[in-house]
């Protein structure tokens, strides 16, 4: 195994679940992954960070991918310690293991910015959720300031093959939105303590057309 394959396994999803976890994300998360009913999906499912927010009254079911074997281990610990049914499977965004029109939410946060193609991933999201079915979506990405932005694109180069293939200088909600999702007042904010380069922050609701 290379250094960089050595690095990929078994660095970078260590630095994910600690980066990820932070107390600031955390409010985040707590403020959109509860929102989860019904049938949900969730891609992106490795580090478990988000299982801890779902609730058990109105989930019915819970399915999701990743491509991380090494963060498969801690999301399927993390929805054991839930004491959950879980359906966790390896998998890609771009090609997702389910049917059309059989989820009631799919959950995406902190993984549009890993993926391959996020279009094909949006466009995947879109397909398995029922129509009327609702995206929630809480990712980093492209600043609205240009002076950021360029900051951004500027150390995406040597960030991405540290982080995992993350970038940095993608843009959240406007993808969504090409990819057909009605999307209604998405929320933004600076997070405190990071700097402005990696700190934009988008979530909301982006609902499937019925
Ligand atoms: C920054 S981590 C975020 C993990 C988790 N979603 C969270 O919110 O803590 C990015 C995640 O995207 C996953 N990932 C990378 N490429 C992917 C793809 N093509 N399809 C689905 N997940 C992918 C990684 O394995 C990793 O678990």
């Amino acid at each position: 195994m290379g250094l960089k394959s050595l690095w990929d396994a078994h660095v970078v999803p260590r630095m994910i679940k600690c980066a990820c976890a932070s107390p600031a994300i955390a409010e985040l998360r707590a403020g959109i992954v509860p929102l989860a009913q019904g049938q949900v999906f969730e891609i992106g499912c490795g580090g478990g960070l988000n299982q801890q927010f779902y609730d058990p009254a109105r989930v019915t079911a819970f399915a999701g991918i990743d491509p991380s074997a090494r963060l498969l281990d801690y999301a399927r610990d993390a929805a054991a310690r839930k004491g959950w049914q879980a359906d966790i499977r390896e998998g890609i965004g771009e090609d997702i293991p389910f049917a059309a029109n059989s989820f009631d939410t799919a959950v995406c946060t902190y993984t549009l910015c890993s993926v391959a193609d996020p279009a094909k991933v949006l466009s995947e999201l879109r397909r398995i959720l029922k129509p009327g079915g609702t995206l929630l979506f809480l990712e980093h990405g492209l600043s609205p300031e240009a002076g950021v932005a360029r900051w951004q694109r500027r150390i995406e180069p040597v960030w991405k093959p540290l982080m995992g293939g993350c970038h940095l200088s993608r843009p959240v909600t406007a993808p969504v939105v090409a990819a057909g999702f009605e999307v209604d007042a998405p929320s933004h904010t600076y997070m405190d303590g990071m700097p402005k380069w990696a700190a934009w922050m988008e979530w909301g609701a982006a609902i499937k057309p019925g």
